[in-house]
């Protein structure tokens, strides 16, 4: 088995890369580095390129023999798939669209593809089932959705997916050596690890009113390296028969913005400057996972909590803050 990996460079790409690595597997890395770090790579294989490139991609499952495709490249931020639908569309679905017609007219039929729990919307419920209404609410949200219904749509064609629909990925490698750069991401343990750091005010908490335990929004927070095994797991599945599927990955527990700050306090040993400001339109009250579907069919569980995910985020913040300084 030998695994392309598409967005290999990027945040959790580099991890699962890793993971799948030390565990000795065959793996090569497709990315335009347009927001990736090649040296998140060592000396895993990567080519350069766009998974609109039919060539390049032809040139890989020639060359090295691909079985299997972890797919991650696509955009990423919500309010910036708002103004640029074209954009977003073009390079998510249509990108996604362009890859498995090649990946197909090379013999490739086995993919897993990094899908969102933003598919959700606001959920009616919690813990989101995946058996929960898809009611996308951003352009980014739409387009993991749609390749979600696109690869389901060519198992008649002979191709077997898994789409992991993720929640909140965060944390870094154990050896700090590998992870989420704020200037990448408008996620929360990045963004209170700037503020910590003084690399930027105070952060923003938008509203702390909602009918929650401390009024502030609660999310599923899970380690990027347990992510990472979720891949893994997932590409076993397929390699062993298993039929296409979708599930959540995430821990199944809730932690709210506040508890995110105190635990980053503990940590840390440094106050989180932060202002309370209004609520963010479309903002979900509380999201997290029902993970019951992933553990029986891929046998796979979050191993980390959120202590070791800030932890982990804190070491890593530190020692590339000393860098940037
Ligand atoms: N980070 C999260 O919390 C989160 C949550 C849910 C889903 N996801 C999804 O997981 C995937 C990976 O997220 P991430 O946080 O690692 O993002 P990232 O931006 O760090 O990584 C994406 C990588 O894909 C590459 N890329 C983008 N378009 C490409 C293209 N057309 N051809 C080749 N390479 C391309 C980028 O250069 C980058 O290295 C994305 O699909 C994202 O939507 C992320």
């Amino acid at each position: 088995m030998t695994v392309l990996v598409t967005g290999g460079a990027g945040y959790i790409g580099s991890h699962t890369v890793r993971l799948l690595a030390s565990q000795g597997r065959d793996v090569v890395v497709l990315d335009s580095l347009e927001l990736g770090d090649k040296s998140r790579l060592g000396s895993v294989p990567l080519f350069q390129g766009d998974i609109n490139d039919e060539r390049i991609i032809e040139k890989i499952c020639r060359k090295h023999n691909i079985t299997d495709v972890v797919h991650f490249a696509a955009y990423k931020a919500v309010g910036e798939s708002m103004d640029q639908p074209l954009r977003y569309y073009n390079n998510n679905v249509a990108g996604t669209i362009a890859l498995v017609r090649s990946l197909l007219s090379n013999g490739v039929n086995r993919i897993v593809f990094s899908s969102s729990a933003a598919v959700y919307g606001n959920p009616e419920s919690v813990p989101v089932t995946e058996e929960s209404a898809l009611r996308p609410e951003s352009v980014y949200a739409e387009t993991k959705s749609v390749v979600e219904r696109f690869l389901s749509s060519c198992d008649a064609i002979g191709l077997r997916s898994v789409s992991l629909r993720y929640f909140n990925a965060a944390g870094a490698s154990a050896d700090a050596s590998i992870g989420e750069d704020w200037s990448m991401s408008q996620n929360l343990v990045p963004l209170v690890m700037k503020a910590i750091l003084g690399f930027s005010g105070p952060l923003n908490i938008f509203g702390n009113d909602y009918p929650t335990p401390d009024g502030t929004c609660i999310r599923d927070y899970i380690h990027v390296d347990d992510l990472a095994d979720a891949h893994v797991k997932a590409l076993d599945y397929l390699s062993t028969g298993g039929k296409s599927l979708a599930c959540n990955v995430g821990t199944g527990k809730g932690t709210s913005v506040l508890d995110v700050l105190n635990l980053a306090e503990q940590v840390s040993g440094h106050k989180v400057p932060y202002n309370i400001v209004g609520r963010r339109s479309g903002d979900p009250i509380s999201v997290y996972a029902d993970p019951t579907l992933i553990r029986a069919l891929l046998g796979w569980k979050a191993t980390r909590d959120v202590r070791d995910i800030i932890s982990s985020a804190w070491n890593w913040h530190e020692r590339d803050a000393a860098a940037k300084r």
